[in-house]
C-alpha cells in the first residue's frame, strides 16, 4: 500500500491503473462499516484508492470539526489489511484555495431533512466529492467506480444527482448498512457514547425494525408509522422521522421497493442518523 500526501503524487500513481479504480472517499475513524465498502471495491476493481480527509467545508459552527475522532495509525493498518493499494491523505490546503467557486445542494432535495438540520453541510460534503472525484480520475481509466454507505442515504442521493447533473463518468455503488450485532448503525461518532447513551442509542434502529413490522403487517400510512416510532424514541431528541420515495420526495403511503425511512436525533451531544430502505 502507497501512503500518499501530494497531488503530484496522486497523480503519479493512478496513472499506471490499466483498468479499473474503485475510491471509497472517508473521514477516517474507519469501522467495519467503511471496511465493507473497501472489500466490495477490491472484489471489482484492479487499483483500490481510500481518501482520509476530514472535510472542513461540510462541518457547521459548533459541530465536531475540531474533536472528529482521528485514528491515523489504526486507519493505515486497516486499509493495508483490506488491501488497499493507495491510501490518499491529503491536507486542507491542498485540496482548498481561497474564494473558491462553490457547489449548492438541489433546492428541494437538498434542504429537507439532514440539510434542514444542517443548513450549509451538503454544500461542502458535494464540493469535497466532486474535488476527489475529479483527482482519482484524473487520468480517466477505464472503469471508475466510488462507493458510498446507504447509512448517509440522502448524502448518497445527492451525489447521485451531481454525477448526474454534472455529467461525471463514474459509477456510484450503493453499499448496504453494516450494523452492531445489537442493532446500532455504525458510525465513526458512536465512540462518543457513554455506556448508558448506547443503550438508549439503540432505540434508533429499534424504532425502524418496528416500522419495517407494522410494512409486513401492510401498514402502509407514513403518519401511523411515524406515531409508532415516536413513541420508540422516548431517550432521543428527535430532529426528524421521514418516510421518503429513492428520489427523497415524502410520501403518504409506503411503495414497497421505493421507499426510505429515515430518523436523526441526538443522544446526549452526540447526534446520530440511521435508515433503512423498504
Ligand atoms: P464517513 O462518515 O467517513 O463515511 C464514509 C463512507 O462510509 C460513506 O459513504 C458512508 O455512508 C459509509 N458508511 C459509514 N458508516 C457506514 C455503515 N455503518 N454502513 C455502511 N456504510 C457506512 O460520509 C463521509 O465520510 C463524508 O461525508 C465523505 C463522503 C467522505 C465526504 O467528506
Amino acid at each position: 500500500m502507497i501512503i500518499i500526501n501530494s497531488i503530484e503524487e496522486l497523480y503519479y500513481e493512478t496513472k499506471k491503473a490499466k483498468g479499473s479504480i474503485g475510491f471509497i472517499p472517508t473521514m477516517g475513524a474507519l469501522h467495519e462499516g467503511h471496511l465493507s465498502l473497501i472489500r466490495q471495491a477490491r472484489k471489482e476493481s484492479e487499483l483500490v484508492v481510500v481518501s482520509i480527509f476530514v472535510n472542513p467545508t461540510q462541518f457547521l459552527e459548533g459541530e465536531d470539526l475540531d474533536s472528529y475522532p482521528k485514528k491515523e495509525k489504526a486507519d493505515r493498518k486497516i486499509c493495508e489489511l483490506a488491501g488497499v493499494d493507495i491510501l490518499f491523505m491529503p491536507t486542507v490546503e491542498m485540496m482548498y484555495g481561497k474564494d473558491e467557486l462553490r457547489i449548492s445542494a438541489p433546492a428541494i432535495r437538498g434542504f429537507i431533512l439532514e440539510g434542514t438540520s444542517r443548513a450549509g453541510h451538503f454544500d461542502g460534503m458535494l464540493q469535497i466529492v466532486m474535488k476527489l472525484l475529479n483527482l482519482i480520475a484524473y487520468h480517466q481509466p477505464k472503469k471508475f467506480r466510488a462507493y458510498f454507505g446507504k447509512k448517509d442515504a440522502q448524502q448518497l442521493a445527492l451525489i447521485t444527482q451531481m454525477v448526474k447533473d454534472y455529467f461525471i463518468n463514474v459509477e456510484i455503488v450503493p453499499c448496504n448498512i453494516v450494523r452492531d450485532g445489537d442493532g446500532l448503525a455504525l458510525s465513526s461518532r458512536n465512540i462518543y457514547l457513554s455506556k448508558e447513551q448506547r443503550v438508549h442509542a439503540l432505540s434508533l434502529s429499534r424504532s425502524l425494525k418496528k416500522a419495517t413490522k407494522m410494512v409486513i403487517k401492510k401498514e402502509f400510512e407514513s403518519s401511523k408509522i411515524k406515531e409508532k416510532m415516536e413513541k420508540e424514541l422516548t431517550y432521543i431528541e428527535v430532529e426528524y422521522i421521514a418516510l421518503v420515495n429513492r428520489q427523497f420526495v415524502p410520501i403518504k403511503h409506503i411503495e414497497l421497493g421505493n421507499t426510505i425511512i429515515l430518523v436523526a436525533g441526538k443522544v446526549g451531544k452526540t447526534r446520530l442518523i440511521d435508515n433503512i430502505w423498504i
